[in-house]
Parts: C-alpha cells; sequence; structure tokens
C-alpha cells in the first residue's frame, strides 16, 4: 500500500531585525521594525511571515539573528533597521559583511544616493546587502521615513535578486511598486 505524507506549503518567510540599544530595552517604542513590515504588506501580494527581532547593538548577537534567520528560518530576505551610522555602537554592517558569501555593494550605492535627494546626512550612513546561501540580507536606516525612501529606490531589483538566489518568486501589488525581471 502506498502512504502519501500531507505536503505542506510554507509561506514565504521575511526576516525583520530592529538594531537597537534602546528599543530592545524597551525605552522607545519598535516603530523602525513596524515600519518595514507595514511596507513590505503593502509592496508585496506574495504571501509571507515576518521572523521579527528586536535586539541591541552588538556586532556578536546581530551576526547570530542574522544566521539564524538564514540557515534555520529559510528567509529569503533579512531586512535590518538601525546602527548603520558612524557612532561607535553602529556596528549592523560590520556584522552583516561577516555573515555574507558576497556582498552587493549596489543596494547601499543606490540607497544613498536616493537618500542624498531628501537629507544631506544620508552620506553618513554605511548600510550596504549580501548574499549568505539563499538569503538576501539588507541593511537599512533607523527612520521610518527613512525605510520607506529606501525601500522604493531599491525594491524593483529585489524579486529578480532572490530569483538568481534559488529563493521563492515574490510578487508585488500593482499600483505600489514596479519590478525588474530582465526577459530571458
Ligand atoms: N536616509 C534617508 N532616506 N532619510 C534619512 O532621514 N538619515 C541619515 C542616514 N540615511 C536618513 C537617511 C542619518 S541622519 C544617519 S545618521 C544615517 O542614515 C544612519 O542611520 P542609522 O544609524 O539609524 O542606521
Amino acid at each position: 500500500m502506498l502512504i502519501t505524507m500531507p505536503m505542506t506549503i510554507e509561506n514565504v518567510k521575511i526576516g525583520v531585525i530592529n538594531i537597537s540599544d534602546r528599543a530592545s530595552a524597551g525605552i522607545y517604542e519598535d516603530l523602525p521594525g513596524k515600519a518595514a513590515v507595514t511596507i513590505l504588506k503593502e509592496f508585496l501580494s506574495t504571501p509571507f511571515d515576518p521572523v521579527y527581532r528586536v535586539i541591541p547593538d552588538k556586532q556578536p548577537q546581530i551576526e547570530k539573528e542574522l544566521i539564524q534567520l538564514s540557515d534555520f528560518h529559510k528567509c529569503c530576505l533579512i531586512i535590518t533597521t538601525g546602527g548603520t551610522g558612524p557612532a561607535i555602537r553602529d556596528v549592523t554592517p560590520e556584522a552583516t559583511e561577516a555573515v555574507c558569501q558576497k556582498i552587493l555593494p549596489g543596494f547601499g550605492e543606490l540607497m544613498r544616493a536616493t537618500s542624498l535627494q531628501y537629507v544631506p546626512t544620508a552620506i553618513l550612513s554605511r548600510q550596504t546587502a549580501g548574499i549568505r546561501g539563499n538569503s538576501l540580507l539588507l541593511n537599512l536606516p533607523g527612520k521610518p521615513k527613512a525605510i520607506r525612501e529606501c525601500l522604493e529606490a531599491i525594491f524593483p531589483a529585489i524579486p529578480y535578486c532572490i530569483d538568481l538566489i534559488g529563493g521563492p518568486y515574490l510578487q508585488t501589488n500593482k499600483g505600489t511598486i514596479r519590478t525588474f525581471r530582465p526577459q530571458k
């Protein structure tokens, strides 16, 4: 007799890590992480489960969470918010670079170029992006307004990047953001 196991189709998972000493200590409300999830829900028509974390600006802890969300939770996209500036405690880009196998400098370049149209202090952000396994890791600044400005600029390239690294085929809501996939 052939026994068939019921197949469970898992939702796409997207990691959101708010990196902030004060938010993780409960001094500030976690507005950046919530803003990132809201924007992703607005842009994506593909259903996804957010895997959500609020952690302090500690490089070993950031690296641990990035690795967990990539290797264990299999998030196709992992967004960090905060910790990209020049202050001594800002170590998000260092943690990201330490766990990635490939760096994609274009994301940081475009986010800074776009953000400079809004604020001259955009040059202070060292935000970067890279690949770990089948996950795209992206650094965003900590302000909700900056998160939207950056995501609007880079999002068109994100679904195709995730295709290229063996992730799920992400689709977006028409009228919110355009995506670009080159013709084969
Ligand atoms: N980018 C956009 N689009 N809008 C902003 O207001 N703020 C800048 C920069 N990038 C900003 C921005 C500032 S003031 C800083 S210090 C850096 O992001 C780093 O922010 P973070 O430490 O919260 O990551």
